[in-house]
């Protein structure tokens, strides 16, 4: 049997086990779903097995468990390891869901499910890929499994995971599938992902919140202070205000960004599909520029003071915002977060005291185009979709990936297949099943290319 034949005779099974999984509701973020979580590693864990792969464990950490397993076919042979992450982003608010989001539900073509595309969906293509090459014997070189369930909070212990364990996770090239591409029939590969730097501000005035007709406008407002600090940190043409931010930021010549302006991409369809009636962003860039080469500063969420029904006339004690910044080769991530907290530090008035805090962050990455393991995803994708892929840079981030190639040496293969309508992150999330199955149809050629091609 052919691989082709074998995917169209098991299609519907895969699906079937692709919705057991989503029905896990593997949220990292929330310690109340960490029985969930653990439930979610054994059961791609024992699909891995079924599908023929040895060693198969689950590794603890101090936070939630790595899946691992592999298939050694000739240790002379190179060897492919498929990264990913089982746990997925929390789907509140759960009230903007058309269906619930951990009961996935086809409508028009697509599986609607938290994690359905970001990354459930796209992690269980690999493992089928895995399957239709072991029942047809066609597995060309070795393959290794690393399935971790922390990815969506920062991967804060697959680090040490990777430094303990060198030996178990040697191989030749990484394949990801995490990201998208640019439409159904424009196949794209990822050659570069942004770093990010998470910080959290906290902004104090007086000791209590207090009557805001009775002090207000003599004494400091955090919540005012606040934002005027953070508008601080752009100026009018949004650039980024900290001393030094752009310092190791790699210009592009003129020619790859007469490249990059080549990139399939309809501004009146992106307004269109996001609802907005323009864009915004630095002077001097495009929106693929903007998100793709150059760094960034956005703030997550902002609190403080009265925000319940009614209004309540108070000046609050505090006042408090999340914010990150996505970086681009070859800022580092440890020295934005110094250089921000230094300069937010400054901003302050003395009527108020600051507390800026780290959360988690990693660095930027880039993918040669010229190995032979990105010509081999090249040659599979043109090969599935009869198409050349466009090199594409993401905005997104997946910090492990700079680390991969400082802790294993090793680079990284990013070849997604969901689009960037898929909503991740949002209600609604959604995954094609035509992407699913092409997914599934597209990685053996990739082992194909890669190895014995
Ligand atoms: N799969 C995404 C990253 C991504 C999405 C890359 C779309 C390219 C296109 C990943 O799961 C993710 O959400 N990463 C986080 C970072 C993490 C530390 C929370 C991100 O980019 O915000
Ligand atoms: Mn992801
Ligand atoms: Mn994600």
């Amino acid at each position: 049997m052919t691989q082709k034949e074998y995917i169209d005779k098991n299609q519907e099974r895969f699906l079937n086990e692709l919705f057991d999984w989503l029905r896990i509701p593997s949220v990292s973020a929330d310690s109340k779903f960490a029985g969930d979580v653990k439930r979610a590693a054994e059961y791609v864990a024992n699909k891995l097995k079924i599908a023929g792969a040895d060693n198969v464990s689950i590794e603890e950490t101090a936070g939630h468990p790595i899946v691992y397993g592999d298939k050694i076919i000739d240790p002379a042979l190179p060897t492919v390891l498929v990264y990913g992450h089982y746990d997925v982003q929390p789907s509140v608010p759960d009230n903007l869901w058309d269906t619930p989001p951990f009961e996935p539900t086809i409508r028009d073509g697509k599986i609607y499910a938290r994690g359905a595309c970001d990354d459930k969906g796209q992690v269980y293509m690999h493992v089928k890929a895995f399957e239709t090459m072991m029942q047809t014997d066609s597995l060309t070189c070795n393959v290794k499994f690393m399935i971790e369930g922390e990815e969506e909070v920062g991967s804060v212990n697959l680090g040490t995971f990777c430094r303990n364990n060198k030996e178990k996770l040697a191989c030749d090239v990484i394949l990801i599938s995490d990201t998208s591409m640019i439409a159904n029939d424009t196949p794209s590969l990822d050659v570069g992902l942004r770093g990010l730097t998470y910080m959290e501000v906290e902004v104090t005035g007086p000791s209590i919140d207090l009557h805001s007709g009775v002090y207000g406008g003599a004494v400091a407002n955090p919540a005012n202070v606040l934002c005027t600090m953070i508008a601080a940190l752009h100026d009018e043409n949004r650039h980024i205000t900290i001393p030094g931010f752009y310092d190791d930021v790699l210009e592009l010549s003129a020619e790859e960004r007469a490249a990059m302006a080549k990139t399939p991409f309809d501004l009146e369809e992106y307004k269109n599909e996001l609802k907005i009636n323009d864009v915004m962003g630095e002077a001097g860039y495009s929106t693929i520029e903007r998100t793709g080469i150059r760094p960034t500063l956005d703030v997550n969420g902002i609190w403080g003071g009265y925000t319940g029904e009614g209004s309540k006339t108070v000046l609050p004690s505090k006042a408090s915002a999340k914010i990150s910044m996505r970086l681009v080769p070859n800022q580092n991530w440890e020295k934005i977060a110094d250089l921000f907290t230094n300069y937010f530090q400054q901003l302050a008035p003395p009527s108020v005291t600051v507390k800026v805090t780290r959360h988690h962050g990693g660095n930027p990455y880039v993918t040669p185009s010229d190995s032979p393991a990105y010509l081999a995803a090249v040659a599979a994708l043109k090969e599935s979709f009869g198409k050349e892929p466009v090199p594409t840079r993401s905005g997104g981030s997946i910090p492990i990936v700079a680390l991969f190639e400082d802790v294993l040496g090793v680079k990284s293969i990013l070849m997604g297949f969901g689009l960037d309508s898929d909503a991740i992150h949002s209600p609604n999330e959604k995954f094609g099943i035509f992407n699913f199955l092409k997914g599934i149809e597209t990685i053996p050629l990739f082992f194909k290319h890669y190895v014995g091609g």
